[in-house]
């Protein structure tokens, strides 16, 4: 065990200001605002304008959690930014945040592990900094799903936002705090469940435009049914390797997918739904953004303080699901 401990020493969000209501969508496509909040819970997501992409809003999460943790952008020593809606195909989302910040010369990568993208961010980032390589690592989880949304498709356009959320880490000699646990798995035989084609295999083409597979595919149910069994594996796993008991979690966060996947999981766990935090009402499912927004939130909210102990749970495409216990 490293005596380094990787601390979250700020966190920031953005969510940008347009709103898309379920009212906005029934008049797109043949839904209602009833239907989506109740297969859902969703009853409104944010939306980039055209002259937001994922590398602003990103740079704007990056910025306050930073500003959070009082440290300068040139103290940075990595920048890792998880998205599957990059500003470009190259150069990477975390190179133009890098730049927006005024830096000429920190490593920046970007991370592609769709929901649970955050949750690898972070193991990634804990793991230079118990090396003892980094002192200081900016993990950001942006999207602008809005881009690859199908808003023709009413099983998958009810569900996607747009929003960016980071998490400053920092190593600290405190023993006990900061990343404490984390697992990350992935099974590359379900991507079909969840995907979207442009890429190496499938350029994009007529046909595929004409097929509107440039835009996320999903398998609505399949998603589903995979997300309430990861869901609780995952947290029960968490409290099992870390030794946590779970009544001193203080708050669950898991990815923000579906309440009703949520309201089940916890449920199947014994846990009251108190314990999870959720605001998938105000922003839908934002991806690798929905930990660190929520996480962000939480914060300023009061609902964590330094000490307690938070549980993050995803899972998404890939297919891939991760856990991550914390003491803030
Ligand atoms: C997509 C999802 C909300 C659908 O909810 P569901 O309860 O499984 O609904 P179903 O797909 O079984 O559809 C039920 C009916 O509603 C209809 N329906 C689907 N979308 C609708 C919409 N937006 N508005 C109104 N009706 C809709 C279907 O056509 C179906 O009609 P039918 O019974 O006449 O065939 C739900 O499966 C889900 O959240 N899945 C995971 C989402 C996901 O993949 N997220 C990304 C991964 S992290």
């Amino acid at each position: 065990m490293s005596k380094i401990s990787a601390i979250i020493a700020g966190t920031g969000s953005c969510l940008p200001e347009k709103r898309l209501t379920n009212d906005d969508l029934s008049k797109i496509v043949e839904t209602n605002d009833e239907w989506i909040a109740q297969r859902t819970g969703i009853r409104e997501r944010r939306i980039v304008r055209s002259d937001e992409s994922t590398a602003t809003i990103a740079s704007q999460a990056a910025t306050r959690a930073m500003r959070a943790a009082h440290v300068e952008p040139r103290k940075l020593d990595l920048i890792i930014c998880c998205t599957i809606t990059p500003e470009m195909q190259t150069p990477s989302t975390a190179c133009f945040v890098a730049a927006s910040l005024g830096l000429d010369s920190t490593p920046a990568f970007d991370l592609a592990a769709a929901c649970s993208g955050f949750i690898y961010g972070l193991e990634t980032a804990a793991s230079f900094i118990q090396a003892g390589r980094y002192k200081n690592v900016l993990v950001i989880g942006a999207e602008t799903l809005s881009r690859i949304t199908d808003y023709k498709d009413r099983q998958s356009c009810i569900l996607f936002g747009d929003g960016a959320g980071a998490a400053l880490l920092q190593a600290s000699d405190e023993p006990g705090r900061g990343l404490i646990y984390s697992s990350l798995h992935a099974d590359g035989h379900g991507w079909e469940m969840l995907h979207c084609s442009p890429g190496s295999r499938h350029p994009i083409d007529e046909t595929m435009v004409g097929g509107r597979r440039q835009f996320l595919q999903i398998r609505g149910r399949e998603v589903y049914k995979f997300a309430v069994a990861r869901f609780q594996e995952m947290i029960e796993d968490a409290i099992s390797k870390s030794g946590i008991p779970k009544e001193q979690i203080k708050l669950i966060i898991p990815h923000q997918v579906n309440l009703r996947i949520i309201d089940s999981a916890m449920e199947k766990l014994g846990l009251p739904m108190e314990k999870a935090f959720v605001n998938i009402d105000k922003y839908g499912n934002t991806s690798a953004a929905s930990i660190p927004i929520a996480l962000d939130e939480a914060v300023r909210e009061g609902k964590l303080v330094k000490g307690d102990i938070a549980v993050f749970v995803a899972f998404g495409a890939g297919l891939t699901w991760a856990n991550a216990v914390v003491r803030m």
